[in-house]
C-alpha cells in the first residue's frame, strides 16, 4: 500500500488522527520505581557475597546496586524487602527444549497432535520461570513455537522466561536433528534438514526470517534420535562453516550439539559459539576449545533422571543403551574440562527431565569438578557472555534487567539450595513469591 492509500482509506485516517491527539493529550509518563533489599547478595561478576543488599530497579532495569540501610521510600516506589534471605541474579539455562516433556518418550509422542506441544510449552515457561531461570535458550522446537512462547511470555499472556530461540535445529538427512521414528512411506521428516552449501546458508537465514536469535545443528548424532550412535560426526567442517559464516554475519551465535569427540572438533574448527553436551572430550578438543572462546555447555544432571524414569517414559531400549554408554563418560570430561580452565555453562537440556528441575544440575556440577561459585557462575555471568547479553542479564547490576531470586541459606556453600527458589523477580516484576 503506497502512502496516498493509506490517506485515502477510513480507517488509516482515524489512527492518524487519534495519533496526532494523543501527542497532546497523554499524560507524562512516570517510571516504575521497586527497591529490593535482602540479607545477602551474591555479586556473580566477583564470586563474593555481599551483605544488606539495596538493589534499586526503574522501569524494568537495574539502575543502582548499593548496600547498607534500605532509604525511606514514599508510596510512588514499590518496595520489596527480603528479610532472612540471600538474592542472586536470575539463573539462565543454555539449553533447554520448553516445548518437550520427559515424561511423553520415544513412540509415545505420536499419540499428540502437533499444537499440542506449544500447550505443553505454556506449562514449561512457567515451570521454568517459577524455579528460578529468567533466562533461557531454547535449542530447538518446531513450529516456530518457542518464538510463539516468546511473544506470549512478552504480551504478558502467560508467565514464563526470557526465551532466545533457535526455531528448528538444523541438522542432516538421518542425523540427530531428523524424525527417523517412522519407515519410508510415511515419509516423515525434519522440516529443517539442509545438506550443502546453498541450503545450510538458506535454511539459517530462514529461520532468522521467522523469529530465530541463536542457530542449533547438529553436528554428531545422539541419545535420543533413533538409529544415530553418539560418536559419529554428521557435518563436515564445510557445512558448519557456511552455517556459522551467515549466522555471524547476521549477529547470531551457533550452539553445536555433539557428543563425539571428531564432530566437537569439526565444530570448534567450522567456528561455532558453544558445544552442547560436550561428552568425548581429549585434551586437543579442551585446548582447541579454550583458544577459539568456545563454551562447553554440559546437561550432567539428565542422566539420573532418564536411566530411572525413561523405561517408564517410553524412551527406546535404544535410547537408555545410549545413555549407560555415555553418561559417566560425559561426567568425567567435565571434569577435565573444569580442570583445564575450560568455559563451562550451565546447559541442562530440560526436556530430557522435567521442566523446573533445571537446577538439579547445579549440584552435579560441584560433585564433579565447580567450586559452587563456579557453578552459580556458569549458570549466570558466564551464560550470560556465552549469550552475548552481558549488557541486559546475568548479574545483579547497573542496566541489567531487574531479574532477581531469593533463597534461604547460603548458595555459596551449597548449591543444593536453589532447587528451592523461594522468590523470583523478572523485569522488577514479581513472579513468585512462596516465602
Ligand atoms: N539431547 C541429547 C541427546 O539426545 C541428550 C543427551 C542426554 N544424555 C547425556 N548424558 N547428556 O543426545
Amino acid at each position: 500500500m503506497r502512502m496516498f492509500d493509506i490517506l485515502k482509506n477510513g480507517r488509516w485516517r482515524l489512527c492518524a488522527a487519534a495519533f496526532t491527539a494523543g501527542v497532546f493529550l497523554a499524560p507524562a509518563a512516570y517510571a516504575d520505581t521497586v527497591i529490593v533489599t535482602a540479607d545477602h547478595m551474591v555479586d556473580t561478576l566477583n564470586g563474593t557475597v555481599t551483605d544488606n543488599p539495596v538493589v534499586t530497579i526503574t522501569d524494568g532495569r537495574i539502575v543502582s546496586v548499593s548496600s547498607g540501610a534500605a532509604p525511606e521510600t514514599g508510596d510512588d516506589i514499590r518496595r520489596v524487602d527480603l528479610p532472612g534471605m540471600t538474592i542472586l541474579p536470575g539463573l539462565i539455562d543454555m539449553h533447554v527444549h520448553l516445548t518437550g516433556l520427559a515424561e511423553i518418550g520415544g513412540y509415545r509422542m505420536f499419540q499428540y497432535t502437533d499444537a499440542f506441544w506449544t500447550v505443553a510449552g505454556v506449562a514449561n515457561a512457567r515451570a521454568t520461570v517459577e524455579a528460578g531461570f529468567t533466562t533461557v535458550r531454547n535449542l530447538g522446537s518446531s513450529d516456530y513455537a518457542d518464538v510463539a512462547l516468546k511473544q506470549g511470555i512478552e504480551r504478558a499472556l502467560v508467565p514464563g522466561p526470557r526465551i532466545v530461540p533457535a526455531t528448528y535445529a538444523i541438522g542432516v538427512t538421518g542425523g540427530h536433528c531428523d524424525n527417523n521414528f517412522l519407515p519410508p512411506s510415511y515419509d516423515a521428516k525434519s522440516e529443517a534438514l539442509a545438506e550443502g552449501k546453498a541450503a545450510l546458508r538458506a535454511r539459517v537465514r530462514e529461520h532468522r526470517k521467522y523469529g530465530a536469535e541463536v542457530i542449533k545443528i547438529c553436528a554428531t548424532g545422539g541419545v535420543f534420535s533413533k538409529g544415530t550412535t553418539v560418536g559419529e560426526q554428521q557435518m563436515s567442517v564445510d557445512e558448519i562453516r557456511d552455517v556459522v559464516e551467515i549466522a555471524h554475519m547476521l549477529g547470531m551465535k551457533v550452539a553445536a550439539h555433539a557428543h563425539g569427540n571428531e564432530g566437537i572438533k569439526a565444530a570448534i574448527r567450522g567456528g561455532v559459539d558453544t558445544i552442547e553436551h560436550a561428552s568425548y572430550l581429549d585434551d586437543e578438543a579442551i585446548r582447541m576449545a579454550k583458544e577459539a572462546g568456545v563454551a562447553f555447555s554440559m546437561d550432567i544432571y539428565n542422566t539420573e533422571y532418564t536411566l530411572a524414569e525413561g523405561e517408564k517414559n517410553g524412551v527406546l531400549e535404544e535410547s537408555l543403551a545410549k545413555e549407560r554408554q555415555v553418561g559417566g563418560i560425559q561426567r568425567e570430561s567435565f571434569r577435565k574440562a573444569v580442570a583445564a580452565g575450560a568455559t563451562v555453562v550451565f546447559g541442562s537440556d530440560a526436556a530430557i527431565f522435567p521442566h523446573g528441575h533445571n537446577a538439579r544440575q547445579l549440584p552435579v556440577m560441584v560433585r564433579f569438578g565447580m567450586t559452587p561459585v563456579q557453578a552459580l557462575q556458569a549458570a549466570t555471568s558466564k551464560a550470560a557472555r556465552a549469550l552475548g547479553r552481558e549488557g541486559d542479564v546475568g548479574a545483579i547490576a547497573a542496566g541489567r534487567y531487574g531479574d532477581i531470586i531469593a533463597v534461604e541459606g547460603d548458595p555459596t556453600r551449597d548449591v543444593g539450595i536453589l532447587t528451592n527458589v523461594r522468590f523470583v523477580m523478572k523485569g522488577g516484576e514479581v513472579v513468585k513469591d512462596a516465602r
